[in-house]
């Protein structure tokens, strides 16, 4: 079954699964997953400058069987590379490890104060060069994507948050929707960090699905993007298989009741 695609405001498309590569630090665990990726038939990959692994991701796509152009490659701007000359030099090094001459996808990882402003007038000069196909953010609150209206030439196509069932991040979802920016759910298996809701378990038993996929499925049809990590060839597989089934309308509403406010990575909200 072929992946779905998301339309972005700027015209380009995003696989809507993608791999999560946050906190694989070894290059021959790196190696497998990607493999076991690319056979489940992910092509998006998700990593950050902050995840110090864009040199694995180079060697597999120079490596890879599958052409550039069928990629769909994310890095974004480490809070310490902020400012106008730094964004620059650390993209700059960003695309020589990842071995491209492009990424699809340039983000802001976080609404750093102050020096976001010029960070991203930055990344649309990198857009405008070609260097990146798409520019968006990570991190940001509805505020945060209000003030930007006052500085931004144009707008993320894209806002990489926190989302799953026990984050449901819907008062930002609506926003996003409404601004034609599309939300990216990050930590859409909650970091693994509540695997045993009874609600989650009963829906498992129900649709003949894992745990794992069932929170996955309630994010994609909300029309998000998903990069869940795995390094588990198993779980890489069983993560992409979720097209397959459709959660009921009243399903998704038993799950919408789960939402605990739990934030396993950052919490922006108190950013000025
Ligand atoms: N922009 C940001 O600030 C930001 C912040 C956090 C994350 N992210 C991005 O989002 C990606 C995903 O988030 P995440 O890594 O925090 O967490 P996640 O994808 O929600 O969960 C990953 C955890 O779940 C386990 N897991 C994966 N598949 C599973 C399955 N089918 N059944 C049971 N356990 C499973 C993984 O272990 P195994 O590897 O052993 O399978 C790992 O411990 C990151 O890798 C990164 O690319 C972005």
């Amino acid at each position: 079954m072929s992946e779905p695609i998301i339309e972005l405001a700027d015209g380009n498309k995003i696989p809507q699964i993608g791999l999560g590569l946050w906190q694989i630090k070894d290059e021959s665990v790196f190696a497998e997953a990607y493999k076991a990726a690319i056979n489940a038939g992910y092509r998006h990959f998700d990593t950050a400058q902050a995840y110090h692994n864009e040199q694995f991701l180079g060697n597999q796509i120079v490596n890879s069987k599958i052409d550039r152009k069928d990629l769909f490659i994310t890095t974004k701007i480490a809070v310490q590379n902020f400012g106008e000359n730094k964004s620059m030099k650390s993209f700059e090094a960003s695309l020589e490890l990842l071995k491209t001459d492009y990424v699809d996808l340039l983000l802001l990882h976080f609404p750093v104060p102050v020096l976001r402003k010029k960070t991203w007038l930055r990344l649309e000069d990198i857009k405008r060069q070609g260097l990146a196909k798409s520019i968006g953010v990570s991190n940001f609150t509805i505020k945060h994507l209000e003030q930007m209206q006052a500085f931004a030439n144009e707008m993320p196509v894209i806002n990489q948050v926190e989302m799953h069932v026990f984050l449901q991040q819907q008062a930002l979802l609506k926003y996003c929707k409404e601004k034609k920016i599309v939300v990216e759910a990050y930590s859409p298996l909650a970091h693994a960090k509540s695997m045993d809701n009874s609600v989650i378990n009963q829906l498992s038993d129900k649709y003949h699905k894992s745990y794992a996929q069932i929170m996955l499925r309630w994010a994609f049809q909300q029309q998000v993007v998903i990069i869940p990590k795995s390094v588990n060839p198993k779980r890489i597989e069983e993560n992409f298989n979720i097209l397959d089934f459709n959660i009921t309308d009243e399903d998704m509403v038993l799950l919408s009741n789960q939402d605990k406010n739990l934030r396993t990575c950052w919490n922006p909200e108190l950013v000025p």
